[in-house]
């Protein structure tokens, strides 16, 4: 009788967390009536797997944080976070745990470009939408990008620089991991906008986006260089570890630029005199949220949604806003997830969120 009891309350359960995981596996074929959210007792219809790569850094906690807030005005949507604490294998097997789970929609902001753009596709083809959020994976099998544009940070920021430093001087080069198309991006945009200036880089070293290791890797240069004269970092966490170290080692009259302008974090710094200047990073949260109520509902998403930026400094410590460079590659199509329409479409661009 006990035994029978405990099936009973078994079975409950299972059907409970089932009900739970979103009813609806496949996404609206193109034209197909947009799928009726079928709402469980608490109101909840699909299940969003998020799948965020590390939480070890401010700016990807606010990240979650936009994207809980985006989804709590939103009845029908519930998001289940996986941090997979930079470990590009863990996150690859987050990925296809929520594929095994038949989530309605991925969201996903990959720890490395190569490596896990074989499981984000995976979940594509297996007619799950993916929203592919801040860092860019290879080819094109999701069904939108959203992020900001590297290339135009890095050069606006190689820009201020030239004129901040009268057009020559040394500077220290922080790089986040390079095998992250941010990293990447932020590099080229650099060297473009310093290209034929007298900036004269004398030292670069891949960071990894980590406040320790720019920490460490600024005291080899300190070590090194008896002049140097800017320190430019991929994000802010890597800036403000440069700063820590030429603190400790009682070295003054250096600058400091970063990446990312949380708030809390980049703005703040900017404001008390720490840091120089950074350049809004926004996390697209709540983009993310918009563009996932649209694709469930199958309304048409843009391929790519290229976030704006700001700059904040001394003159402009609220923040100015930087004009232009919205990138629309040809090769850009309005989608319904599982089928393109080739309309030729552009990129969307936002302007950045406070
Ligand atoms: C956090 C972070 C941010 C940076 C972004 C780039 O992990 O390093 O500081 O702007 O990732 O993808």
């Amino acid at each position: 009788m006990q035994n029978k009891l405990i099936q009973f309350v078994l079975a409950l359960a299972t059907t409970a967390v089932l009900a739970g995981c979103g009813k609806s596996s496949s996404p609206a074929p193109e034209g197909a009536a947009p799928k009726q959210p079928v709402l469980p007792e608490g109101g909840r219809g699909y299940t969003i797997g998020m799948s965020q790569c590390n939480l070890g850094e401010p700016w990807r906690v606010q990240m979650d944080e936009d994207i809980r807030k985006a989804a709590e005005a939103h009845p029908d949507l519930k998001v289940v976070f996986k941090d997979a604490q930079n470990d590009t294998l863990k996150q690859r097997s987050q990925i296809e745990e929520f594929v095994s789970a038949k989530v309605d929609l991925l969201i996903v902001s990959p720890r490395e470009a190569q490596p896990l753009t074989d499981p984000i596709a995976a979940a594509y083809a297996a007619q799950i939408p993916v929203i592919v959020l801040d860092r860019a994976v290879l080819g094109d099998k999701f069904t939108c990008f959203i992020g900001a544009d590297n290339k135009k940070i890095g050069k606006a920021a190689g820009q201020w620089i030239v004129k901040k430093l009268g057009g020559k001087g040394k500077v220290v080069e922080l790089e986040g991991l390079m095998t992250t198309i941010p990293g990447q991006d932020r590099h080229e945009g650099f060297r473009e906008g310093i290209a034929g200036s007298g900036i004269d880089v004398i030292f670069t070293a891949e960071m990894k986006w980590l406040e320790p290791n720019a920490r460490s890797e600024m005291e080899s240069a300190l070590a090194r260089f008896d002049k140097i004269d800017l320190v430019y970092a991929h994000n802010d966490p890597g800036a403000h570890g440069a700063y820590l170290a030429a603190k400790d080692a009682g070295r003054t009259g250096i600058m400091f630029v970063g990446i990312d302008a949380l708030p809390q974090e980049g703005v703040a710094y900017v404001q008390q005199g720490i840091l120089d200047a950074t350049f809004r990073y926004p996390t697209g949260g709540a983009e993310a949220i918009d563009t996932a109520e649209k694709i469930l509902h199958g309304q048409p998403v843009p391929k790519k949604i290229v976030l704006g930026t700001m700059l904040f400094d001394k003159e402009r410590p609220q923040g100015m806003e930087l004009a232009g460079g919205a990138s629309s590659s040809p090769d850009l199509a309005l989608e319904v997830h599982g089928a393109t329409k080739a309309d030729g479409g552009a990129a969307v661009q936002t302007g950045p969120r406070q």
